[in-house]
């Protein structure tokens, strides 16, 4: 049986991915490696988690004895994709060192243990956030764009990016990175900009959107993020970067008046508040690369994929305020 190694299995996008590919290919073992901070809950998985080819460790990707352990279990693994990380902005502006120790140690941890062990593919979730902003005429960026990340968190991630590039130039080692756009979906913990407006709009509380709301985000519905890392973990070429994106440019005041019209609020619900510090403008990916080489597509309308999103925090309200609170509501 083929094991695949997946880190932050419990967070948002991990889940969806793991969901996919525990039900698709039953012939993989899929490991699960998760710290449970408060960005991952075990009832992100839930409807897979008693899956014969599933198991959740939860451990830090950053505790070497730990992933020395499970990569020594059972001949290793045949891949590894790395999720997990601390992923919010402001909470990287808040306190920086568990960034480094989570996203940047972290990864080193994993490539480590994978070139002891032989790993024979070793896939770098990263984001869009790691080439820093466009201004409003520039062309999207593409994989070539220069690395100018401006907040601790994009650093963090840019960091662990140049130790994949490095791992893969020195070592040889079959290391891939992804940098995906924002991703909207089900199972995103509510403090990101889409679950935390739906919230405070159900609850007729302010919603408050960054400085004047025109930072520009590119939306990509995060099952076709999980079909490209699916692609690129079968077909990607060692030591290549992949970037995944909608095409789905809008301004975070669009985005917040669709919330609020779906669910039928009035629009001075809308709160301006003081922007983020080093808030990047705009972000728009060129993914011509992964389609035409590997012809991936992403296959969610964005108005259609949003409104499904919507329609699925308003049908799990207790989900939500479960993983806020830590208990049920
Ligand atoms: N959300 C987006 O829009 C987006 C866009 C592009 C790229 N990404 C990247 O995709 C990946 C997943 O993002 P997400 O939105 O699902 O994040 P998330 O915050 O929802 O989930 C992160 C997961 O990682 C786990 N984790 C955190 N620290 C850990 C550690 N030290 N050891 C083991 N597990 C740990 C958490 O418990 C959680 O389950 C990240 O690497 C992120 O940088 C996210």
């Amino acid at each position: 049986m083929r094991r695949v190694l997946v880190t932050g299995g419990c967070g948002f996008i991990g889940c969806n991915f793991l969901r996919l590919m525990v039900r698709e290919r039953p012939g993989v073992e899929w490991v699960n490696l998760d710290a449970l901070t408060y960005a991952g809950w075990p009832e992100n998985t839930e409807d897979f988690a008693d899956a014969d080819n599933y198991r959740l460790v939860r451990g830090r990707i950053e505790d070497g004895m730990l992933v020395e352990a499970l990569f020594a279990e059972n001949g290793g693994f045949d891949a590894v994709v790395n999720f997990a990380a601390e992923s919010h902005v402001d909470r990287s502006i808040a306190g920086p060192r568990v960034f480094v120790e989570t996203n940047v140690l972290g990864t080193q941890t994993l490539l480590e243990a994978a070139h002891r062990h032989g790993t024979s593919r070793f896939v770098q979730v990263s984001t869009d956030e790691v080439y820093g902003s466009l201004g409003p005429e520039d062309p999207p960026f593409t994989e070539e764009s220069p690395l100018q990340p401006n907040s601790p968190y994009s650093a963090s991630k840019a960091s662990a990016d140049l130790l994949c590039r490095a791992y893969h130039e020195t070592y040889g080692m079959p290391v891939i990175v992804t940098r995906c756009s924002n991703n909207y979906g089900p199972y995103q913990y509510p403090e990101k900009l889409i679950p935390s407006f739906i919230r405070h709009a159900l609850e007729d509380r302010p919603v408050p959107l960054y400085g004047d709301g025109m930072n520009i985000r590119d939306w990509l519905h995060v099952e076709d993020h999980c079909r490209g890392v699916a692609l690129v973990l079968d077909e990607g070429e060692p030591g290549e970067v992949y970037n995944i994106g909608g095409g789905n440019e809008h301004t975070n005041l669009e985005i917040t008046g669709i919330i609020l019209d779906a669910l039928g609020k009035p629009q001075d619900l809308i709160s301006f508040v003081t922007d983020r510090p080093g808030h990047d403008r705009r972000y728009a990916i060129d993914s011509s690369h992964l389609r035409r080489t590997l012809g991936w597509k992403p296959k969610h309308a964005f108005e259609e994929g949003l409104r499904q999103t919507i329609e699925w925090y308003l049908q799990n309200q207790k989900w939500a305020a479960t993983v806020l609170t830590g208990a049920s509501a």
